[in-house]
């Protein structure tokens, strides 16, 4: 009995030494494991009517936020093809029209209802408008807020979810998400319908999707990032072109940042500059991304958008055995420019949990110097993985143990983000969890800009 204390000895140091050199936390809260289920398609009626309009979604339409791209679906006939237009505080209610391209596609058995987009451009800035489409018994009314003129104090309040799908717990995240009203846009870190979960890549699912999603992306700019279940790619079924229906429903503003491909662009938006990149696309030396992103971070002005955010789907930093490393050769590729261009945040999706990591970054290994382990940087980036939407294919609830010391706060739920932009050194972020029918704030965080006020930041 009196050895007893001295067999502890070694365990309290490894217990000191591992509090010393490590204070992430690993939530003790864990979402029940049970598989989600696809709510059912008749959840997602399409509305009443002939050939009336259906899965309407917005996004910023242009570089800054004065346009706004409309999108729906027509499911019998291409015309009408206009979207009217008014200021909803207008005594007058005039309208402008604005027509939209048509496309669709066809995919092994399937062929899409007619797909419209319309750009409509040069709006004012922080205003209300309201738009109509559809005619006859099949008219139906949006409204949407443009954003404030871009400038480097100006608040503005993100929401950010990924890896949706669109089962009970989607729709849960989906609905607590919408119940938060701070929020004006929504931040996609990929994955959308999961539509290739089902047998011949079901692409009614794109549909019920789009019809799911409609209570919030009809009415605020849902800013997209491809995920992997937006490849569609399926030679076996005579399916060989990556990403088919997600660029052909899913159009975004990539020829005005100087993209050539809309699975990666930029917008600005506020006190925020948005990055958005394709994990899914090459982006090697040489490759059109890596070209792009090499001239794009330098044309950047902190000035102008003190915020700079990057949105990727396969994260960099995480330490769930779900996709382990999956990002790690993109992380390679990028990591260096992403420090020396101080990037404040990057977000991501793909594992189905949630986990936000300190300033780390690993630049310094050159294969030989041994030296590959990240370390504390407060000029890198904050990782966030928020691929926590809720769809059919589960909780990650497997996290690397012990926790790395990259990792400051993981936890196995459901949830979404909401950022709150507050000037240009302050921001505000919190994760809420779903926790049965309530949405509890699980992670906050006050984070420092890293040009204007890089403040020591840790756990
Ligand atoms: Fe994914």
């Amino acid at each position: 009995m009196a050895a007893q204390p001295i067999t502890h000895i070694p365990c309290i140091l490894l217990c000191i030494f591992a509090w010393v050199c490590h204070a992430g936390k690993t939530s003790p809260y864990v979402r029940s494991t049970d598989a989600s289920i696809d709510m059912p398609a008749h959840a997602f009626p399409p509305p009443r009517g002939n050939n009336t309009p259906e899965q309407v979604h917005i996004t910023q339409g242009d570089r800054g936020g004065r346009g706004v791209m409309i999108s729906w679906v027509t499911p019998l006939q291409p015309y009408p093809n206009i979207v009217r237009y008014w200021k909803a505080n207008d005594p007058d209610k005039t309208v402008h029209e604005t027509y939209s391209r048509i496309t669709s596609y066809r995919y092994y058995n399937y062929t899409s209802g007619y797909i419209h987009h319309a750009n409509i451009k040069k709006l004012e800035y922080e205003t209300m408008y309201m738009y109509e489409l559809g005619k006859g018994d099949a008219i139906r009314q949006f409204s949407f807020k443009t954003p404030p003129k871009v400038g480097p104090d100006v608040p503005y309040t993100f929401g950010i979810m990924g890896d949706l799908g669109q089962t009970y717990a989607s729709n849960s995240t989906l609905e607590h998400y919408m119940a938060n009203p701070k929020a004006e846009t929504v931040l996609f870190v990929g994955d959308l319908s999961y539509a290739d979960d089902w047998p011949l890549h079901d692409q009614t699912k794109w549909d019920t999707w789009g019809r799911f999603v409609e209570k919030s992306t009809a009415y605020q700019p849902w800013i997209w990032t491809p995920g992997n279940h937006e490849l569609d790619f399926a030679p076996e079924i005579g399916e060989y072109m990556p990403f088919k229906p997600y660029v052909h429903r899913y159009h975004v503003p990539y020829r005005q940042s100087g993209s050539t491909s809309p699975l990666w662009y930029s917008i600005k938006r506020a006190s925020a500059y948005i990055i958005a990149l394709s994990s899914y696309s090459a982006y090697g030396k040489y490759t059109p991304q890596y070209n792009w992103l090499e001239q794009e971070l330098p044309k950047v002005n902190r000035r102008e958008t003190p915020w700079l955010i990057v949105l990727l789907h396969s994260p960099w930093y995480n330490s769930n055995n779900y996709h382990y490393m999956e990002g790690e050769s993109m992380r390679v590729m990028f990591e260096s420019w992403f420090v020396k261009y101080k990037v404040d945040l990057v977000l991501a999706g793909h594992v189905h949990s949630y986990e936000r990591s300190e300033r780390v970054s690993n630049i310094r290994y050159n294969i030989t110097d041994g030296l590959s382990t990240p370390i504390k940087d407060q000029s890198a980036p904050v990782y966030i993985t928020l691929g926590d939407g809720g769809n059919i294919e589960g909780i990650a609830n497997s996290f690397t143990e012990p926790q790395p010391s990259y990792s400051a706060y993981r936890e196995a739920s459901f949830g979404h983000a909401i950022l709150e932009l507050k000037n240009r050194t302050h921001a505000h972020y919190t994760w809420h969890r779903n926790q049965d029918n309530v949405a509890v704030v699980s992670d906050s965080k006050w984070f420092f800009n890293r040009y204007w006020f890089p403040k020591y930041e840790s756990v």
